[in-house]
């Protein structure tokens, strides 16, 4: 069933974010939203920082049901919060809040977004070797989800303090030993060793930089299994490399269609196919390219 139609039902979600101008959020939700026929609707608001309690103001009195929460109100979001996700609290980060009757809970769906397309490639982190490129917002989300998974971490980043505090707080929270390592050809060549997953959460490849790589191809090996969160473009230098040893690569882009549909679900009780999605999210990015 293919309805488009607003009404004076329609549910209203969006994205929160500045600058919010490129998302690709609400081509996404709108396609599930259409393919399920459901009376929703998703739109970007460009928020500045300093208006951001005045959005949350406006999220309960307008009403509208849910928000994804991006760049740079991740993590200034939580107090206006009436309810966090234990995860997300552990991470200190929310992309996703649901609106019930004007209680807002928060929840971190690019983590459990990014275990979701691990899974559904058939890895299960579980008591696995990880190997992480970065120390920022998403490497904190991802190493947190692997560490409650019970993975054993590495994080290597161009600052060794920040690996080395995203590092600490995971032995903190977890009880898990995370190594924290400088991100150089010699601390990776030893890390990788062992590794049965890699995963870059730098911006290193990310367009218009599409020739460089974190990682020289030497370093990559048969049975490596390489995840790198950008997503623009779908097959960065790092996955074109890793798919000649044979290996399975994962794209930045699982993990954007993954965490959309679990906040979709959120909102809407409803499980949208992850084609759907998927589809909608690589018409948007070959627009871009155009
Ligand atoms: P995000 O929320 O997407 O993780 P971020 O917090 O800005 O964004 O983090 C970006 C990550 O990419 C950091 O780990 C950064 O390393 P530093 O902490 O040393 O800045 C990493 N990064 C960005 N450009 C890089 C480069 N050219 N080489 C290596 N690492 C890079």
């Amino acid at each position: 069933m293919e309805s488009s139609l607003i009404s004076g039902k329609t549910k209203v979600c969006g994205i929160i974010g500045d600058p919010i101008e490129h998302t690709m959020s609400p081509a996404m939700h709108n396609a599930a939203f259409r393919k399920l026929g459901i009376d929703y609707l998703y739109v970007s608001f460009r928020v500045r920082k300093e208006e951001l309690d005045k959005a949350v103001d406006g999220m309960r009195a307008l009403n509208i049901r849910g928000l994804n929460v991006t760049i740079p109100h991740k993590v200034a979001i939580i107090p206006y919060l009436d309810e966090l996700d234990p995860l997300a609290e552990k991470i200190g980060a929310v992309n996703t809040i649901v609106n019930d009757d004007s209680v807002l809970r928060g929840y971190n769906t690019d983590a459990s977004g990014f275990l979701q397309a691990l899974l559904e490639k058939g890895v299960e982190p579980k008591g696995k070797n990880m190997v992480i490129l970065g120390a920022g917002g998403a490497s904190r989300a991802i190493s947190f989800i692997l560490a409650e998974r019970g993975s054993n971490l590495v994080i290597l980043n161009r600052t060794l303090d920040r690996a080395k505090e995203c590092a600490g707080r995971i032995t903190k929270i977890f009880q898990r030993e995370a190594k924290a390592l400088r991100l150089n050809g010699e601390n990776l060549v030893n890390a990788l060793e062992k590794a049965d997953v890699l995963v870059n959460t730098t911006s290193v490849g990310m367009s218009p930089d599409i020739d460089e790589t974190p990682v020289p191809s030497k370093l990559l090996k048969t049975g490596l299994v390489v995840f790198d969160i950008v997503y623009n473009p779908i097959k960065t230098r790092l996955l074109r490399e890793t798919e000649k040893t044979g290996t399975q690569t994962i794209s930045g882009l699982d993990m954007l269609v993954w965490q959309g549909v679990l906040s979709f679900e959120k909102w809407t009780g409803m499980k949208v196919p992850v084609e759907v999605m998927r589809e909608e999210a690589i018409k948007v990015l070959q627009n871009h390219e155009n």
